[in-house]
């Protein structure tokens, strides 16, 4: 299978060569899903996951309409909202959308200037610069509108030394499942309706200065049913990567088209979480209760042959069911979970980069017909 990603030849240093970074990006800060259960989700992310106990806002803390619980693995902070109330944006969001991310929080130096140079590049404001303060220091946020109801908050925290932020104490608990190794977010890809792909890598390029590093059209992309496009847009230091997917016109129903059905429009599809060890990592997960997308056997009939030499015994690859693939730098290691929520919408993938800098495009195929399997379970292809 070819891994020919032309786009990546010149390398991000040469496609943001002489641009001036309007928004420098330090990192992912954190990911907010709002969910119908945030104490039973917590439970779900520390078992099965391995994320540790970080925060707490609620009742306690003097919230009063909502609970947020915090949770961290290295440098992956996840935060699980749900409301105290009937009624309200909170549930609006769960109503329409099921459990799912509201909010991809960006790190920055400056909140301020974030919000100040995307809303006068045509960002739609979701929060004016707010400084939220406690003992331990001060955080400034900052948010703009994305994809779908989807949320970028811009957090400057480089004179806070508290728990999380300001509003929240630090959550003890007596159950502290151990990690299972996920590092920290790779990327995170946004599913966009038909025909909305280019509006919206458009928005990343002109609001947030990123660039776009690779496309996939419905060729590349493409089983005997389904088809999906898409392209990657980066940041100037390549931490921030967002995929932006589109359904594309096949036999039947593509798995873009089935996110968007259930999701009621935009949103994120998957969150990559890094590893250095993929297949301690999926194991521990699998024994945890994690469930994977299923990979045929047949998958690894011709694996040596796609990707040549790698580091790791193919027999352990195979019999963990992890996924292969090679570009021009290296190769990677992946594997994609089922959906973690009830509708088939949101899901996560476990990746391990060895040198290459691209998404598994030479995986796509094997993933889609596993994909596509699924669907017929759900009578939804
Ligand atoms: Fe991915």
């Amino acid at each position: 299978m070819a891994t020919g990603l032309k786009d990546v030849e010149y390398g991000l240093d040469k496609i943001f060569d002489g641009a001036e970074d309007f928004l420098p990006l330090l990192g992912t800060d954190y990911v907010e899903l709002y969910v119908g259960n945030a104490k039973q989700s917590a439970h779900f992310y520390k078992t099965a996951f391995g994320f540790q106990s970080e925060a707490y806002a609620g009742l306690e803390t003097g919230v009063k309409d909502r609970v947020s619980y915090v949770l961290r693995q290295d440098k992956i902070r996840l935060v699980l909202t749900t409301p105290l109330d009937a009624g309200g944006p909170i549930n609006e969001h769960i109503n329409k959308h099921g459990d799912g991310v509201k909010v991809v929080a960006l790190w920055v130096p400056d909140a301020t200037k974030a919000w100040q140079e995307t809303t006068a590049r045509g960002a739609k404001s979701f929060m004016e610069p707010q400084r939220e303060e406690d003992d331990h220091g001060y955080v400034v946020r900052s948010g703009i509108h994305t994809y779908g109801e989807t949320i970028h908050i811009f957090v400057e925290r480089n004179e806070y030394n508290g728990v999380f932020m300001p509003g929240y104490q630090k959550w003890e608990s007596h159950y502290n499942p151990e990690p299972v190794g996920l590092k920290f977010i790779d990327h995170m890809v946004g599913n966009v309706g038909w025909g909305e792909m280019n509006k919206w890598c458009e928005f990343y390029a002109k609001v947030m200065g990123f660039a776009q590093i690779i496309s996939f059209d419905d060729k590349d992309i493409s089983t005997e049913y389904t088809a999906l496009m898409s392209k990657v847009m980066s940041n100037g230091n390549g931490r921030i990567k967002f995929p932006i997917n589109e359904p594309a016109e096949g036999r039947k129903k593509s798995q873009i088209e089935e996110y968007i059905d259930f999701y009621k429009g935009a949103g994120v599809q998957h969150i990559a979480v890094a590893t250095n060890d993929i297949v301690a990592t999926v194991s521990a997960m699998r024994d945890r209760g994690v469930e994977f997308l299923y990979v045929p056997d047949n998958y690894y009939d011709d694996l040596a042959e796609r990707v040549g030499v790698i580091d790791e015994d193919m027999e352990l690859l195979k019999s963990h069911k992890i996924l292969v693939d090679r570009d021009d730098e290296g190769y990677l290691l992946q594997l994609f979970t089922k959906p973690v929520v009830d509708r088939p919408t949101m899901f996560f993938e476990i990746i391990q980069r060895k040198g290459a800098q691209s998404f598994g495009k030479g995986n796509f195929k094997a993933l889609f017909e596993s994909i596509e399997r699924e669907q017929a379970n759900r009578g939804t292809l």
